[in-house]
């Protein structure tokens, strides 16, 4: 089974789909569990999973922790907000700290990362690369980032007007002087860029392929 994290709030954005569309790819069972919808708070920092491997915080995260370990491969999606993997996805990578004490449980983990951004995702895929590798030993068999070039200002009804958005700081004035319309051709959807579903269908390809690799090492 491929366990799949969407750290995004939104529930069909771009990386919803692609998530969808990487693990359908693989063939093989998976599970998408949408972080939004469930009820995790940060690490408390007490270390009293250092024992059990496990976190004494009753909530959402509790019953996460044996499919994360017994999943063939684990993907985390993270979007990008302000510069860095979004709440919902840094409070999960956190939480992860339990698997890894005395008797640590992501060595050699098959893992993948895909990550949407307005512009920044390649920065956050290598962040949280980082974490899964260095923190949990994780081996990462690779990932796919998709810049939307969507900022929220573009949804909130304000963008082409308000002078402290994303719109307002990153045209010049002249420009923005003339940006009076937002139209649908600005969401950025992924399916329309072949090179990030030729990405994608690698990244299942791969999965695939380390996932076969490990069982026939049995
Ligand atoms: C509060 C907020 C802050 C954001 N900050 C950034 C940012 O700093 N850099 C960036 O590249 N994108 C930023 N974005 C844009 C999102 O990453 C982008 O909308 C992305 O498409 C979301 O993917 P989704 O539609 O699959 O949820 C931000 C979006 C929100 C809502």
């Amino acid at each position: 089974m491929i366990l799949a994290i969407n750290g995004s709030p939104k529930l069909h954005g771009n990386l919803q789909r692609m998530l969808e569309k990487i693990v359908r790819d693989t063939g093989r069972d998976y599970e998408m569990v949408h972080l939004a919808k469930l009820k995790i708070n940060p690490c408390i920092g007490c270390v009293k999973c250092a024992d059990s491997n496990r976190c004494i915080q009753p909530d959402d995260m509790a019953p996460l922790y044996d499919r994360i370990v017994a999943a063939e491969a684990l993907i985390v999606g993270p979007v990008v907000y302000f510069g860095k993997a979004n709440a919902f996805t840094h409070t999960f990578l956190e939480r992860l700290f339990p698997l890894r004490h005395v008797h640590p449980q992501t060595i050699g983990k098959l893992a993948a990362v895909v990550c949407v951004g307005g512009n920044e995702a390649a920065k956050v895929t290598g962040e949280v690369i980082y974490h899964l590798e260095s923190y949990f030993e994780c081996r990462v068999v690779g990932s796919v980032h998709f810049n939307s070039a969507t900022p929220p200002c573009f949804t909130c009804g304000f963008g082409t007007t308000c002078l402290y958005g994303g719109p307002a700081r990153w045209m010049t004035p002249e420009e923005f002087a003339q940006f009076h319309e937002i139209t649908p051709e600005m969401f950025l959807r992924f399916e329309d860029h072949p090179e990030i579903v030729t990405a994608c269908e690698r990244l299942s390809q791969d999965l695939n392929q380390a996932i076969a690799g490990l069982a026939a090492k049995g």
